[in-house]
């Protein structure tokens, strides 16, 4: 922590409370309130961390005013222009960008641990045959915990860095055979002749039946996909795997933790509502009533993938997500795509609108990657397991950066309770 440089006062009943400021590398400064409690008895109250810091961090930077998202520094649409998922784990994980031996040998050390544990096909199938990729992977990742008892001790880095490794090496297997088991197809085996994101794609689209051959170019949108989300700093997921973590859990247990976070349809679900959003609204002439049913304050419905907890200008994520989607769909002849027309004509709208200019609603990453998703073929229903396969990184590295600190607390929000004072027990035949 760094040092503090000023201090805020607080005032209550007359009495003064100094309290330390301290100042980032960048973004707001933040004021230190752990000792509050102790010297004023007060707790602060602050529902869905809105102006909360949880944690110091180095890994990444979101600067939700310009619209800027920094990994460990890197601008992300440089680092998807000219690096590669594996690249940006690397970096995400240990601090700077590998040299080429490092990069090299931190990919063999991934590719060499892709395969899950035989065995573990036994709970794939214990699923029914219609259940969601995401809920078999919130099950079958919490297993690994079961499987992997040799990288568990979250005091040993050694063993961390095991975990680490295994986790994002197989997160692509357990995604793919979550897709063949919901569709009803063999499983397919990785292949370590192939890079990270065609791996992911044979093992999703290749059948026994017949050869099937990776498109480069599908293959550098997969992993532009996955580098895209690699991470984001402490969002809700990240939280979560966070604050599971924070009580010395188990690190698979804590990621299931981060899988069954993410897909809420408000966090990673939010690619497969809005693509079902884009069907549902079915041709540009219809945008104006989903805009005005989106205004309503007494109807439910709200733009999927709009709008966002800390971008309040454009999500530097969708703009090239944006151009990917035009890639995708030149490369793969797909023209007048209605979803992308709908997509395009809805944004232009949304943005003149005095609503959306006025709550800063701007198209979030999620709004145009589910229609390169489902170019490539894949089905609504993966497009948030994707994105789990993606985050891991980010959880990951969040979690080792929060292990490695001496300063780790369990984490234990506060309440204002609004419930009943003590009381007493009434027998049943009085009440
Ligand atoms: N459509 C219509 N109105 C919206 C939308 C939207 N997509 N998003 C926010 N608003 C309005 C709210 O009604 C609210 O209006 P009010 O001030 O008059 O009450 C105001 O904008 C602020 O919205 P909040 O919900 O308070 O903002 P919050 O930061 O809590 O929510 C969230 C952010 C959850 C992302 C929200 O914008 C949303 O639900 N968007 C749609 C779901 C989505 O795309 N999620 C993906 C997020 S990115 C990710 O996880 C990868």
């Amino acid at each position: 922590m760094a040092e503090s440089t000023k201090t805020a006062t607080l005032t209550i009943d007359g009495q003064d409370y100094e309290l330390p400021i301290y100042s980032p590398t960048a973004g707001p400064d933040v004021i230190d309130i752990r000792k509050l409690y102790g010297q004023a008895g007060v707790f602060t109250y602050d529902p869905g961390f809105t102006s909360t810091a949880s944690t110091d961090s180095t890994i990444t930077f979101i600067d939700g005013g310009k619209g800027e998202l920094l990994h460990r520094g890197y601008p992300i649409d440089q680092l998807a222009e000219k690096s590669h998922y594996l690249e940006v784990c690397y970096l995400l994980l240990y601090g700077e960008l590998p040299s080429a031996a490092k990069l090299e040998e931190f990919e063999s050390l991934v590719t060499h641990h892709t395969m899950l544990h035989e065995q573990m096909m036994n709970f794939f199938r214990g699923f029914r045959r219609d259940a969601h990729p995401m809920a078999i992977m919130v099950g079958v990742v919490g297993a690994m915990s079961a499987f992997y008892h040799d990288s568990t001790d979250i005091n040993d880095p050694h063993q961390r860095e095991v975990a680490t490794i295994r986790l994002i090496a197989k997160m692509p297997t357990v995604a793919a055979m979550a897709y063949k088991y919901h569709i009803g197809q063999p499983f397919v085996y990785p292949r370590n002749d192939l890079d990270y994101a065609s791996n992911f794609l044979n093992m999703c689209f290749s059948v026994p039946a017949e050869k099937y051959e990776v498109n480069p170019v599908l293959s550098r949108a997969m992993d532009r996909i996955f580098t895209l989300h690699a991470d984001h700093e402490q969002n809700a997921s990240t939280s979560t795997v966070r604050l599971a973590s924070s009580s010395g859990a188990n690190p698979f247990a804590c990621i299931a933790a981060g899988i069954a976070c993410l897909w809420g349809p408000a966090h990673g679900g939010a690619n497969q509502a809005c693509l079902e959003m884009l069907e549902e609204i079915g041709s540009v002439d219809r945008i104006p009533e989903f805009i005005e049913r989106a205004k309503d304050k007494n109807d439910p419905f709200r733009l999927m993938g709009f709008g966002h907890r800390v971008y309040k200008n454009f999500d530097p994520r969708a703009t090239v997500m944006k151009e990917s989607a035009d890639e995708v769909l030149d490369l793969l002849g797909i023209e007048n795509n209605p979803k992308l027309q709908v997509a395009k004509a809805l944004e232009k709208q949304a943005l003149e609108d005095p609503y959306f200019k006025e709550k800063k609603l701007f198209p979030n990453v999620d709004f145009y990657s589910g229609i390169i998703l489902e170019a490539m073929g894949f089905p609504t229903s993966m497009f948030t397991p994707i994105f789990a396969l993606a985050r891991t990184v980010g959880w990951i590295s969040q979690w080792s950066e929060q292990l490695a600190d001496p300063q780790l607390k369990i984490g234990r929000p506060r309440q204002l309770y609004k419930g009943e004072t003590s009381r007493d027990y009434v027998d049943i035949e009085n009440r």
